[in-house]
């Protein structure tokens, strides 16, 4: 195939991006074939965008423009574990088609089904932009994975919570306002509740999980605590004391079976999580016998999280094959939760 029509639902900030980059790179051809939108698809056509979608076909339904014969790759970048994003998804893998998405609400939630779906039909479903935007955590586990066997993963997921904690460390700047600050700068969730609350570092890491453990996403088993109660008395009295707050998010295993928490902790200055500043976000694998790798880099933002879903569109074009998750999706349990209290 030499032209792969790419249908885009979703132009905010990743959708944005991404319109951006293949502007940019009207020729972003891996292996000789050249990535080209045909179509998109967002909630209101009129919306002022600083990007021209004019030349595309518009669809006001995604579920319309996923199965629309005008296109061969469906990205999904309109956010949410259940709605349009969910039925255009799932309207596309049943026609067969290559998925990518950003979500990691969907992915965390309906990882299983769709993935079960995906195979059934011999469909890509790509998702490295759901985890730490645009750093490449995802393909890095499922390398360390072919190797070896992961025990634990731990880190910083969540680039907005990492921005305000950082930047709350400066000086006065309350909460409310730096959490202002990270919504206009695209790092946040539609709702930032999502954010703050830790449930969008729980999505993530219930999806590191199911790699790193070779078991299907169970993002309910996951224990949640966010920064929403973290005030700046708290950074600075943990600043007094050598500490920086960072929210850490981790998934462990053991004999008993598999730990998924989030939940704020305190970092000693020096260490690689307290110096992971901004929306970057970090991440520790410790794999058995490859030992510690760490990664750190950007977590959130247009163009960052665009060049990952790229990436993704590139390995559909290239022709990567493999499951979903680490095996068929039809042999994969819920991974076994035991109560953190017991660790
Ligand atoms: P935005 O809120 O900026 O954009 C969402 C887009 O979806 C908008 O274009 C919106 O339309 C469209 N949309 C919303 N509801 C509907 C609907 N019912 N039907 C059709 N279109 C709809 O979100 P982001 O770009 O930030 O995030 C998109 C996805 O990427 C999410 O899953 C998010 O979790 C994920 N992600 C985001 C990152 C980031 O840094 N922002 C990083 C990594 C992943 P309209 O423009 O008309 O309002
Ligand atoms: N809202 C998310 C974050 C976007 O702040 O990390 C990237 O997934």
């Amino acid at each position: 195939k030499n032209t792969w029509r790419i249908g885009v639902a979703g132009l905010g900030t990743v959708g944005g991006g991404l319109v951006k980059f293949l502007t940019e790179r009207p020729h972003f051809a891996p292996a000789g074939g050249t990535a080209v939108i045909t179509a998109v698809s967002a909630r209101d056509r009129s919306r002022q965008r600083d990007f021209d979608i004019s030349g595309y076909e518009w669809f006001d339904d995604p579920v319309a423009l996923a199965s629309s014969p005008d296109v061969d790759i469906f990205v999904e970048l309109i956010g949410g574990s259940e709605g349009p994003a969910k039925a255009a998804v799932e309207t596309a893998l049943r026609l067969g088609k290559p998925v990518v998405t950003a979500n990691k609400a969907l992915i965390a939630v309906h990882g299983r089904e769709l993935a079960e779906l995906a195979e059934s039909v011999g469909a890509p479903l790509l998702f490295e932009a759901a985890v730490m935007g645009g750093t490449p955590a995802v393909k890095m586990l499922r390398e360390a994975m072919v190797g070896d066997e992961v025990d634990a993963v731990a880190g910083i997921l969540n680039g907005t919570c990492n921005y305000i904690l950082t930047e709350m460390e400066q000086g006065s700047r309350p909460f409310a306002q730096v959490l202002a600050e990270a919504q206009r700068l695209g790092y946040a969730e539609a709702d930032p509740t999502t954010d703050v609350g830790g449930f969008d570092a729980a999505h993530k890491i219930s999806i590191l999980a199911a790699l790193a453990f070779g078991c299907a996403p169970h993002y309910a088993a996951a224990e949640v605590e966010g920064v929403d109660q973290v005030e700046l008395l708290d950074i600075k009295l943990a600043g007094d004391l050598g500490y920086r707050i960072r929210l850490v998010a981790s998934a462990t295993r053991s004999a008993d079976g598999v730990s998924v928490r989030v939940h704020p902790a305190l970092a000693p200055i020096g260490h690689p999580l307290a110096e992971t500043r901004g929306a970057l976000n970090a991440l520790f694998i410790e794999g058995r016998r490859i030992g510690r790798i760490f990664i750190q880099g950007p977590g959130a933002g247009s163009g960052p999280t665009a060049a990952a879903v790229a990436a993704d569109i590139s390995d559909v074009m290239t022709g990567a094959r493999r499951p979903v998750f680490q095996a068929p999706a039809q042999s994969l349990q819920p991974f076994a939760k035991i109560d953190a209290a017991h660790n």
